[in-house]
C-alpha cells in the first residue's frame, strides 16, 4: 500500500500537515511531487534536515509535480536556481489555472548572511504569486522568510533509508 495514502490530510494553511516515513529515494521524490499539487504559488517553503537527509530528492519530485522536465541539481556552487514552468500546467487538485510560473531553488548551506541572498535577487520571488521558493537549509536564512513559510523537516529514521518528513 502507497505511503502516499497517509499523506492526504494535507493542508496549506492548516497547523501540522503531515508527518510521514519514507524507506526509499522514491518514496521521498513521490511525496515531494504529491505535495507539489497542493501549491498555489506564492508559497516559500524551507527545508531541514542534514547533509544526505533527502532535501534535494524532495525538490525534485516536488518539480515534477510542478511539470518542470528539467534536471534539478542542488545549486550549491551558484546558490540559487530559476526554473520556468509551463504557464498551463494545471493544478490537478485544486482545478484551478495554475499561475506558477517560477520554481526558484536556493540551498543556503554555505551562505553567511541572508545579504547575500538577497543580492541575487530572491526578493523578486518572495511571496509573489507567480513563484514558489524551495530553499534547502532555510534555517539559515529564516530572517528573511514570511512567518508563515511552509517547514519540510526531514529526519533520519532508525531503520535503512529510513526518513521522516515532517510538513507543517
Ligand atoms: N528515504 C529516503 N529519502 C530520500 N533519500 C534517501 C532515502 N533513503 C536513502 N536516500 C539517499 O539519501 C540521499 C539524499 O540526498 P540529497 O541530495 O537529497 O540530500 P540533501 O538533504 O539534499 O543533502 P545536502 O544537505 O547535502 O544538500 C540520496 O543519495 C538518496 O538516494
Ligand atoms: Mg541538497
Amino acid at each position: 500500500m502507497s505511503l502516499l495514502l497517509k499523506f492526504t490530510t494535507l493542508k496549506i494553511t492548516g497547523n501540522i500537515m503531515s508527518i510521514t516515513p519514507t524507506y526509499s529515494e522514491k518514496q521521498t521524490f513521490d511525496l515531494g511531487k504529491k505535495f507539489a499539487e497542493k501549491l498555489q504559488g506564492g508559497e516559500v517553503i524551507g527545508l531541514t534536515g542534514d547533509l544526505g537527509a533527502g532535501k534535494t530528492v524532495f525538490i525534485k519530485g516536488l518539480a515534477k509535480g510542478l511539470k518542470i522536465e528539467q534536471i534539478i541539481n542542488s545549486p550549491t556552487f551558484v546558490l540559487m536556481k530559476l526554473y520556468k514552468i509551463n504557464s498551463k500546467f494545471k493544478n490537478q487538485n485544486a482545478k484551478l489555472q495554475c499561475k506558477i510560473q517560477n520554481l526558484v531553488h536556493v540551498d543556503a548551506y554555505r551562505l553567511n548572511s541572508s545579504q547575500e541572498l538577497i543580492n541575487v535577487g530572491i526578493e523578486d520571488y518572495l511571496e509573489k504569486k507567480n513563484a514558489i521558493v524551495v530553499i534547502e537549509w532555510g534555517e539559515k536564512v529564516k530572517d528573511i522568510l514570511p512567518k508563515d513559510k511552509i517547514s519540510v523537516k526531514i529526519k533520519f529514521g532508525g531503520k535503512k533509508n529510513e526518513r521522516v518528513i515532517r510538513i507543517k
